[in-house]
Formats: C-alpha cells, sequence, structure tokens
C-alpha cells in the first residue's frame, strides 16, 4: 500500500521504445495503489504495445491525437493537463526528451507537458550509447534545471543486446518513486486536528436534519496534511467516503458530539481544522415516536448548537486555527467578518453553487488572514488541499 498515491490523478505518457511492454505493469501497480490512470500514447508507442493493452489496464479510453474531434469532445487537451496531478512518461525516449527540452508541442504529450501546472517526471529508456551521448546528457541537465524529474535508468543488459545504462527503471521502483513525488515533509512532526462533512440532527427516530456537505474537502485536507507529514486525527460527520489509512478517524453523528469529540482532544494539536458543516441548529425535543402527518402544518422548535471553533478559539492553550466559509453572497466580506468574531488565524471563503462548493469535486477558494488575502483558482479538492496544506505550513 503507498498511501501517497490514494485518488491521485496520473497522467502516463508511453513513448516508443521497447521499455514500453513495461508501462502497462506500471499502470496496474499505480492502480492498485489508488491512483486513477489516464494513458497518452504517442504514434512510436503503439508499435511497442497496443492502445487496447493500455485501454484495458486504466480502464479508461487512450489520448493519443491532439486533433480528435470525438476526443476532445470528451476531455479536451486542456481539461486533461488541469486534471493531472502529475505527468508521468516512462519510458521517455531521447527524441522525447529533446523535444521537450526545445519546447516543443508537436504532439499531444509534448502539448499537455507544456499545458499543465503538474510536476513532470520521466522514465528514461534508451540503447547506453545514446544515453550517454553528450547531447542527451546536456538535455537532461537543460531538463532537470527547469525543474523535470528523472527515475533516472538502471544499468545492465538491454535489448539490443549492449550491456550499460539505459534501461528502464523497474515498474516498482518508478511507482514508489512517483509517490515520493506527493510527500513533502512541510507538516513533519505536526499534530492536526480536522473536522469533515455534515452533522445530522435528529428529529425523530427515522428523520433528521442535515445539509449538502459530502466532506470531500476535510477528507481531501486530511490525506494532503498526511502527505506533508503530519500526525492526523479526523472527526467525521456521516459521510460516504473510503476510509483514509494512516489517519485516525472518531466518527460522529450530531454538532453536539463533533463539539464534544473536539473539546476532548483539541489541546493536545498544533493546528485546528474547522472544515465540518455542522448544523447550526438542533431540535429541541428529538421525537421518540415517529410523527405522523395528522396536522396539515406542524412546527419544529429548534435550539442553537455550540459553536465548536468558537470554543476553541477561547481556549488559553490554542492550536493554529483554520476555518471555512461556505456562502452564497458577500463571501469575502463576510468571511472577514467571521474570522474575526471566531478568532480564527485564516479563513478559507468559498462560494457555493454552480457546480461548486459543497458536494462537487472542484472548489475556488479565497483564503484570508489578518493582514492578507490570496485567491485560489477552481481545481480539484485535492489539488486545492495540497495548495492550503502548504500555505499553512508556511503560515
Ligand atoms: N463551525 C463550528 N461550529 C458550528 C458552526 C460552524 O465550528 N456550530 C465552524 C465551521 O466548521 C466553519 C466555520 O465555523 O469552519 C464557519 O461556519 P459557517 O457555517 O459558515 O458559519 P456560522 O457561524 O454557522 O455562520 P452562518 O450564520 O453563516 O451559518
Amino acid at each position: 500500500m503507498t498511501p501517497s498515491l490514494i485518488h491521485k490523478h496520473i497522467l502516463l505518457g508511453v513513448t516508443g521504445s521497447i521499455a514500453a511492454y513495461k508501462s502497462a505493469d506500471i499502470v496496474r501497480r499505480l492502480r492498485e495503489a489508488g491512483a486513477i490512470v489516464r494513458v497518452i500514447m504517442t504514434e512510436n508507442a503503439k508499435r511497442f504495445i497496443t492502445p487496447l493493452t493500455m485501454q484495458a489496464v486504466s480502464g479508461h479510453p487512450i489520448h493519443e491525437d491532439l486533433f480528435d474531434v470525438r476526443a476532445e469532445a470528451a476531455m479536451g487537451h486542456i481539461e486533461l493537463a488541469r486534471w493531472a496531478d502529475v505527468i508521468v512518461v516512462a519510458p521517455a525516449t531521447a527524441d522525447f526528451m529533446a523535444r521537450l527540452a526545445n519546447g516543443n508541442a508537436n504532439d499531444l504529450l509534448t502539448t499537455l507537458c507544456l499545458a499543465t501546472r503538474a510536476p513532470i517526471a520521466l522514465a528514461p529508456a534508451m540503447n547506453q550509447a545514446m544515453w550517454q551521448h553528450v547531447l542527451t546528457q546536456d538535455t537532461l541537465q537543460v531538463l532537470k534545471q527547469k525543474g523535470i524529474y528523472f527515475f533516472e535508468p538502471d544499468e545492465g543488459s538491454q535489448a539490443c543486446g549492449d550491456v550499460g545504462p539505459g534501461r528502464m527503471m523497474e515498474p516498482v521502483e518508478i511507482v514508489k518513486k512517483v509517490s515520493q513525488l506527493f510527500v513533502t515533509g512541510m507538516l513533519a512532526g505536526k499534530k492536526i486536528l480536522i473536522t469533515a462533512g455534515p452533522t445530522h440532527e435528529a428529529i425523530d427516530p427515522v428523520r433528521y436534519m442535515t445539509n449538502a456537505s459530502s466532506g470531500k474537502m476535510g477528507y481531501a485536507l486530511a490525506q494532503a496534511a498526511f502527505e506533508a507529514g503530519a500526525e492526523v486525527s479526523l472527526i467525521s460527520g456521516p459521510v460516504h467516503l473510503a476510509v483514509l489509512p494512516h489517519v485516525t478517524c472518531f466518527s460522529v453523528v450530531s454538532a453536539q458530539e463533533m463539539y464534544a469529540a473536539v473539546m476532548k482532544i483539541v489541546t493536545h494539536y498544533d493546528i485546528f481544522l474547522a472544515v465540518a458543516a455542522v448544523a447550526d441548529y438542533r431540535c429541541q425535543h428529538v421525537l421518540k415516536q415517529k410523527l405522523h402527518k395528522e396536522e396539515e402544518q406542524t412546527q419544529l422548535q429548534l435550539e442553537r448548537n455550540p459553536d465548536i471553533i468558537t470554543a476553541v478559539g477561547k481556549l488559553t492553550k490554542r492550536p493554529l486555527i483554520v476555518g471555512f466559509a461556505a456562502e452564497t453572497e458577500d463571501v469575502i466580506p463576510r468571511a472577514k467578518q467571521k474570522r474575526k468574531q471566531k478568532n480564527m488565524d485564516l479563513i478559507v471563503a468559498n462560494c457555493v453553487g454552480e457546480g461548486m462548493g459543497m458536494n462537487s469535486d472542484d472548489n475556488e477558494v479565497t483564503v484570508i488572514g489578518a493582514n492578507f488575502e490570496k485567491m485560489l483558482p477552481r481545481m480539484s479538492k485535492q489539488q486545492l488541499a495540497r495548495a492550503l496544506i502548504e500555505m499553512i505550513a508556511k503560515f
């Protein structure tokens, strides 16, 4: 199990080398580790391994043509570049390295490499003389200086009969290296407590009040904090999300339960991230029997739930506090007001609705502190979580 690959979007580029037969194994291993993999094949890659094989192992159609009208309609190349958390090219030929170093965008793979904001890693594979050639070594240095990661080739006997460096790194090692790209250590030694998801407030034995929170943002932050080296505890309301290995999770149902769970342990943490959409009200009297529709109208008497983040903000030994504000209007002024009112260090404000925020896969937020305001553009909740954890670590 490689915990840092869970839910990661990996674009695997395959170029024309005999080592391409190993690319299917890389896909299989990445998926086993929890990643979602899409494959791009160059024209020459298809001479060594069939698109059908790569489609079968990845579970997605292959991307191969920059100007394919149907593919562009399904997931355009810019969308694909944004989708990626990392682009891994394995095997990467000398020709591909040279085209990338030159800034070419003359096929789908090179175009995606220029269009993405995600890190790019290459696993070269070629004849030993080609690898050791001064032009290839110069290209390697140029790409390294530009921030491209390399999983450098092994030495040994080659398909052409030569012996020397140039054999693609073994798939098992490549997968290990990809997972390490996500491990930053920025929060090493820190303990972080996160609340996530909605709460359920009972009305009667079969009904409850809740909200549209899916818990995705809180869980993505827990995963990103773990990858940053923190010890992570998650207090989660009822959600339909997979358990995160290496994160201690406490399940709660109501706001009062969430409040009690947080207050019991929060003083042991360095950072408190309040991502949960906690219900502000609960029923004053939870009915013991099911409510029947005898009347035309009925009323529920509601009372206020405790405000968890406010209570944490009042503690004398208080952690760094980061809250969220999901608003439908006046997003920034309301968030600023909430940050001050609840004594938070940072507040992450987002506008909910129009396919963003609660229960969606993407989000766009503004992070507000006492002296700064930074907007993070629309991206997946996983990408956003990593950006937020980086900001929190720097803060
Ligand atoms: N929060 C909390 N406890 C509550 C309600 C909210 O800890 N009982 C936290 C949320 O986890 C979030 C922040 O407070 O980090 C802001 O939540 P939000 O619902 O936007 O704020 P409210 O204070 O409930 O304001 P509103 O009147 O807009 O609902």
